[in-house]
């Protein structure tokens, strides 16, 4: 048959910032909805219930975004007891995807003022995040053409606040996309993007019993999710540890056999060789370790440069840096924005002086004043095995080495057990074989930098403690969301 997802449709077009009237046209559409005051409540079965307490602030200005009520016990149950399996056909369920996709693109005004307020995205991050969401949504309309089995009934999507729109709806569209019923609990840090989104979603089509929002806690509300015998199955986004707890409580309470497609954190490294192009590596770098205030599972965290360069790639890797600006987001100039929230700033905080204490910091910007800023910062270590957890933001690690340190550079980051994106700068052609047979990561980016995976033609998702597979807007992605085929009968 036709792909739907063809060359004409294949990726939604995004926005060219570096065209003034489209930078105008984004500028008119925000404006609207810069001071509005939005809401997010519990969504079941179609009726919105709540009486939205809870203040939702903004982390570059601490000015409100809007109020949110958390779903209670009740809520949870009625949802599981509404809950319907999306009875249409596929090509109606592909036909209502792809209208949520073009009202998702028509609404680009809304989202991106929800998207800079809410999570502190620069315009930059809110484009390349809209346009992912939209993709997810289309692609996976495709892909369930495809599907052989049905839906497995209802799935709880859980999903993390650094990618509040593309990860949301990604879920929820491979979940819908397959027949499922869903129940999708937002990060708690990001519930208005969340609400609007299932509003777009319910007004392209998704039928109310199909598409529940219960907005919560992940110790409260994510766990009623998780923990109910109801549930067919579970897509996790977020750290590596509440996928462990997830794990536990699903083995305790739901059918065996339930699948967990889980995505979880990184501890990610690039390699820049003697070889390699400075000022494209630089450039790499820069974008890998900053652009979101590192706030990505794909960032790069640790980067190890040869030794032979390193003094002057350090040198332009600082120059680069100062040409950052950061602060808030709704400035469309603005390039590395706040951190989510106060406790992410004072872990993260901790991490760099510490290092600071050590002698280790090499280079931090100045950090603006009020909001959670924390400006990018350089801190040296001797090589990721001194490195035991992720470091949720703007904090780059280099180490130096030999070339005939390589063997044992590949074994540590091997040794982290994490295995989500790696980097490679080199003009080695040997080399960049070498390397990518011996790592286990998901995702290996060469003489580029290591963000922001294409939906349809880089499908993302790590080994290891970084996640469960099948990969993310991928074609394996849809099938974990049905009935696993019959074994063939045996003799
Ligand atoms: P998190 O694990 O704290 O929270 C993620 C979600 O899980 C939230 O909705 C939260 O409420 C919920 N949750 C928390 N405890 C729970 C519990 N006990 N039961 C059920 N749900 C629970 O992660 P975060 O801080 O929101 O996100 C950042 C993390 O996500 C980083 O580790 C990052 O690497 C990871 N991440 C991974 C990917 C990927 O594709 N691999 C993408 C984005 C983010
Ligand atoms: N898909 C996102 C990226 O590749 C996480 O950066």
């Amino acid at each position: 048959g036709p792909d739907l997802f063809a060359p004409e449709r294949r990726n939604s077009e995004g926005f060219d910032l570096t065209d003034v009237p489209t930078l105008a046209r984004i500028d008119a559409a925000r404006e609207p909805h810069g001071k509005a005051e939005f809401s997010a409540q519990p969504i079941l079965a179609g009726k919105v219930v709540g009486a939205t307490p809870k203040k939702v602030v903004n982390p570059a200005t601490g000015a409100s975004v809007g109020r949110v009520t958390d779903a209670t016990k009740e809520d949870v149950d009625t949802a599981l007891k509404s809950a319907k399996p999306w009875a249409a056909g596929a090509a109606e369920r592909a036909t209502v995807l792809n209208r949520a996709a073009d009202l998702y693109e028509e609404n680009f005004g809304p989202i991106f003022a929800l998207l800079a307020r809410e999570a502190g995205k620069t315009q930059m991050d809110a484009v390349a995040e809209l346009r992912e969401a939209v993709d997810f949504l289309r692609y996976y309309a495709a892909r369930g053409l495809e599907l052989k089995q049905p839906p497995l009934g209802i799935f709880t999507c859980i999903s993390p606040w650094n990618f509040p729109l593309a990860i949301f709806t990604g879920q929820i569209a491979a979940a819908l996309a397959a027949g499922n019923a869903v129940l999708a609990k937002p990060a708690e840090q990001t519930p208005l993007i969340a609400a609007h989104a299932v509003a777009l979603l319910h007004k392209a089509g998704v039928p109310a019993s199909a598409l529940q929002l219960l907005p919560g806690d992940g110790a409260t509300v994510g766990a009623r999710l998780t923990s109910d015998a109801r549930v067919n199955g579970i897509c996790f986004t977020g750290s590596t540890e509440t996928a462990m707890l997830i794990r536990k409580a699903m083995a305790r309470h739901l059918a065996p056999g339930a699948p967990l497609i889980a995505e979880t954190g990184g501890l990610n490294a690039m390699i820049v060789d003697s070889t390699a192009l400075p000022e494209q590596a630089v450039r790499d770098i820069v974008a890998s370790s900053f652009q979101s205030a590192g706030q990505r599972c794909s960032a790069l965290r640790c980067l190890y440069v040869q030794e032979d360069i390193a003094a002057h790639f350090t040198d332009m890797l600082f120059g680069a840096m100062e040409e950052l600006t950061v602060g808030d987001p709704w400035h469309l100039a603005t390039d590395v924005g706040p951190v989510i929230d106060e406790e992410a700033e004072q872990g993260i905080r901790a991490h760099i002086e510490k290092a600071r204490r050590e002698g280790r910091l090499l280079r931090q910007l100045s950090t603006p004043r009020g909001g959670h800023f924390v400006a990018p910062t350089v801190i040296r270590v001797k090589g990721i095995a001194e490195m035991k957890r992720e470091i949720f933001g703007p904090v780059l690690h280099v180490a130096t080495f030999d070339a005939e340190d390589l063997p044992k550079i590949i074994d540590d980051i091997n040794a982290t057990g994490y295995g989500l994106t790696f980097g490679l700068h080199t003009r080695i052609d040997n080399r960049v074989q070498e390397v990518t047979e011996a790592l286990h990561v998901g995702n290996i980016y060469v003489n580029r930098n290591q963000i922001g995976a294409v939906v349809g033609s880089q499908p993302f998702g790590g080994e290891g403690l970084s996640g469960t597979g099948p990969k993310a807007g991928g074609p394996e992605y849809l099938a974990r969301f049905t009935k696993p085929e019959p074994a063939p009968a045996a003799g």
